[in-house]
């Protein structure tokens, strides 16, 4: 075989994607995997796709994509959460995913120090590895799946002598639903400024925030801050393929030379639906929000009843769920049997690194009528597994 690229030889495909097509062939399996929302696009949304065809929006648009949707983005960040990004500041990207990899592939250098806490979303450490820079996993098991000061703090001291140069945060979390208050962000954020390190903030799902109100990063520590959003989950368009970049203009006057090389820019008519959702969709998302969190609250009870052990969610559309202590194997194996004796299809919390391993994530993006019967199904299996 012809010599391919180190390090994308040792880069395997996401273990959600892996799982999801091992156990697709399952007759009858209910897949509470995939990390997309179930709704559909709202219609108005819908309609200016179908007139953007139309209107012939068929060509490129301006790089960092048309100025209308950047100065719609600027002005529902702002109203939503008090971000004042400026237009100018704003990329369209296609998806999160091509965000994170083009902030990642723009600040890093070969060698530099990259913190992540873990369990964590798997696109981060294989763009770090492209990039040939450390990723430096710190592990939240022990405190809730939650980031502390003190962690921080010590994790940083550590590697007083390396090349730190940022650290990822993704909240609500992906895979364990969690999220920050603004006084555990502040406190974070003083740890990170005595640092100097740049923060790429994942808040793909800001929106999707039950408890609290969700807390821009951008708003506490807007001189080294890279947002991260997009459209994929506040308003179920993940196939439109719609990110967005937030940042200082120096660092995006950066990143939008990758974003040009990586991509050019992303789809003209997805643009089109996403001025449209971020002008007139401000209740989209707390619509949606509404039905995730009468699904989470009726997840929970469900788990309780079964006795299993899960981390509270708090936003995002996740519960991650300890695998019964008596079940002897991997988090795989329990996935795997999940699924081809009960036709219920979950993630090995091992797809989320070695941190996740002892876990399963249930994605809740799904009807309440598979919810419904998925939890019946686990309800099943695990009892007669405890009685065989
Ligand atoms: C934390 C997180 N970031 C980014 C993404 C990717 O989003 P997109 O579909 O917009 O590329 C996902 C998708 O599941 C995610 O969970």
């Amino acid at each position: 075989m012809t010599e391919t690229n180190q390090i994308i030889k040792k880069i395997q495909v996401s273990g959600i994607r892996r799982f999801d097509e091992a156990i697709s062939d399952v007759p009858d399996i209910i897949k509470l995997t995939v990390g997309e929302p179930d709704l559909p696009t709202p219609e108005h949304v819908k309609k200016a796709g179908i007139r953007a065809i139309q209107q012939d929006f068929s060509h490129y648009s301006p790089l960092m994509g048309f100025q209308k949707l950047q100065v719609a983005a600027s002005r529902y960040f702002n109203q939503k959460y008090q971000l004042t990004y400026a237009p100018s500041e704003i990329i369209t990207t296609v998806g999160a995913t091509e965000a994170v990899a083009t902030a990642l592939l723009t600040i890093l250098n070969p060698g530099d120090g990259v913190l992540l806490p873990t369990p964590s979303y798997t696109s981060y450490a294989p763009v770090v590895a492209m990039a040939q820079a450390t990723l430096i996993p710190i592990d939240t098991t022990h405190s809730g799946y939650k980031l502390t000061p003190a962690d921080l703090a010590a994790t940083i001291q550590a590697h007083a002598n390396g090349h730190l140069k940022a650290i990822i945060l993704n909240y609500p979390t992906n895979p364990t639903g969690v999220t920050y208050s603004k006084a555990e962000l502040l406190a974070l954020i003083a740890v990170i400024r005595q640092a100097g390190l740049l923060v790429i903030s994942d808040e793909i799902y800001s929106e999707i925030t039950y408890d609290q109100p969700h807390t821009a990063l951008g708003t506490l520590y807007p001189e080294k801050t890279i947002t991260i959003n997009g459209l994929s989950k506040s308003h179920a368009m993940t196939g439109w393929r719609l990110g967005l970049i937030m940042a200082p203009q120096e660092l995006i006057n950066e990143m939008k030379k990758t974003h040009q090389y990586l991509v050019t820019s992303t789809s003209s008519i997805s643009q089109v639906a996403g001025i449209e959702a971020l002008t007139n969709g401000l209740d989209d998302g707390p619509q949606m929000r509404a039905i995730y969190q009468q699904r989470r609250d009726y997840l929970v009870t469900r788990l309780s009843e079964m006795g299993l052990n899960y981390v509270y969610p708090s936003g995002a559309f996740y519960l991650f769920v300890q695998v019964p202590t008596h079940f002897k194997g991997t988090s795989w194996d329990f996935a795997t049997s999940l699924a081809q004796q009960a036709q219920l299809a979950v993630i090995p919390g091992s797809a989320f690194g070695p941190t996740g391993e002892g876990w399963f994530r249930i994605s809740y993006a799904a009807s309440q009528a598979a919810l419904r019967e998925g939890m019946n199904r686990l309800a099943t299996w695990l009892t007669e597994f405890e009685t065989a």
